[in-house]
């Protein structure tokens, strides 16, 4: 991939959070999600590469646009796969809560997983804590682990987790341990992100979340040299068969990073749509929409946070609200 390609995805994410920003706290998550959407795909075919969404808003018959298979670029320049959640937090926006995304991965050619519609089990930690847990151990295992790595207690530890029923009982092992805990109402790339990065105070991310979020995690944290790893919940016979046609053969298989994303290239981008610990939401103010981005590319480890002011005069399509 071309080095130039992080600057031109992360005018993609731009795109999608001025245009997504803008109902925040409407509770319309339908227009929340189709304002980003539009905006992104406007821009993604302006971007110079041969893409093709394996991570998308659904399939060709669900999903007017960002669908899984649909081309992506100027049909010049690398052949590359691609991964949107133009909203990662839809309710997030639609309620003017915490950490919203706009996001984007992009890796070469058949390195994404293909990960099917359904839950995913994960965990991430940040660099220091690499090669020291696993998605299967007691969670006091991992949690020792990580405070051993960052020269802390168990105590001290913060985990983030979504705050969901089926939770119940991993939020009371947790609590047993006396970690601290972050609970959630959305948006778990984000919270695995905030792992890498000591002063959003969170240690280690723990629970389930959708699959798709967890492949567009596990780039985030080859950029970071952080870790993710995960293990599909497929719930049906046709969730179970669905992993099959995907080529998951054993879908209850451990995902390590390199079955989430192969190979040493892939780029990440992140624009805050709402405010959260490592990224400030859109703010617009007269004709000048602020955001502020974080792209990363795994090959060089360079990452870049961006604060971009975006004269709205001369995008007029960004920010239209009926
Ligand atoms: P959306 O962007 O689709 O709103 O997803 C937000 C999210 O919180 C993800 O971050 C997370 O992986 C998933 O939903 C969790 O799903 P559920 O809300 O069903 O627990």
């Amino acid at each position: 991939m071309e080095r130039s390609l992080s600057m031109e995805l992360v005018r993609v994410t731009e795109a999608a959070a001025l245009s997504a920003a803008r109902w925040m706290g409407t509770g319309l998550k339908d227009e929340v999600d189709g304002a980003a959407t539009s905006s992104m795909r406007d821009v993604f075919d302006t971007v110079p590469m041969k893409g093709t969404v394996m991570i998308g808003e659904g399939e060709m018959d669900e999903a007017p646009m960002l669908y899984i298979g649909e081309k992506l670029g100027t049909g010049y320049g690398p052949r590359v796969d691609v991964a949107v959640d133009p909203v990662e937090g839809t309710e997030l926006v639609a309620t003017g809560g915490w950490n919203a995304l706009a996001v984007l991965a992009v890796a070469d050619h058949g390195n994404l997983l293909h990960a099917p519609d359904m839950y995913m089990k994960k965990i991430a930690v940040g660099p220091e804590a690499v090669g020291l847990v696993d998605i299967n151990a007691p969670v006091i295992d991992n949690l020792r682990a990580v405070a051993r790595a960052k020269n802390k207690d168990v105590q001290d530890l913060v985990v983030t987790i979504l705050q969901r029923k089926r939770h119940e009982k991993v939020i009371q092992e947790i609590r047993d341990t006396g970690a601290r805990i972050k609970l959630i109402e959305a948006g778990d790339v984000a919270a695995a992100i905030n792992t890498a990065f000591d002063g959003t105070g969170v240690d280690i991310m723990l629970g389930s979340g959708g699959a798709p979020e967890g492949v567009i995690a596990a780039v985030a944290m080859k950029c970071l040299g952080g870790e993710m790893q995960g293990v599909l919940m497929p719930q049906t016979d046709e969730e179970w068969e669905r992993c099959k046609q995907m080529g998951l053969e054993n879908p209850e298989k451990v995902l390590l990073m390199e079955d989430l994303v192969r190979g040493d290239d892939a780029i990440f981008a992140a624009t805050g749509i709402t405010d959260g610990e490592l990224l400030k939401g859109v703010q617009y103010k007269g004709s000048i929409g602020t955001t502020h981005s974080l792209v990363m590319r795994a090959k060089s480890g360079t990452l870049r946070f961006i604060e971009g002011k975006h004269s709205l005069n001369k995008k007029p399509d960004l920010v239209i609200k009926n």
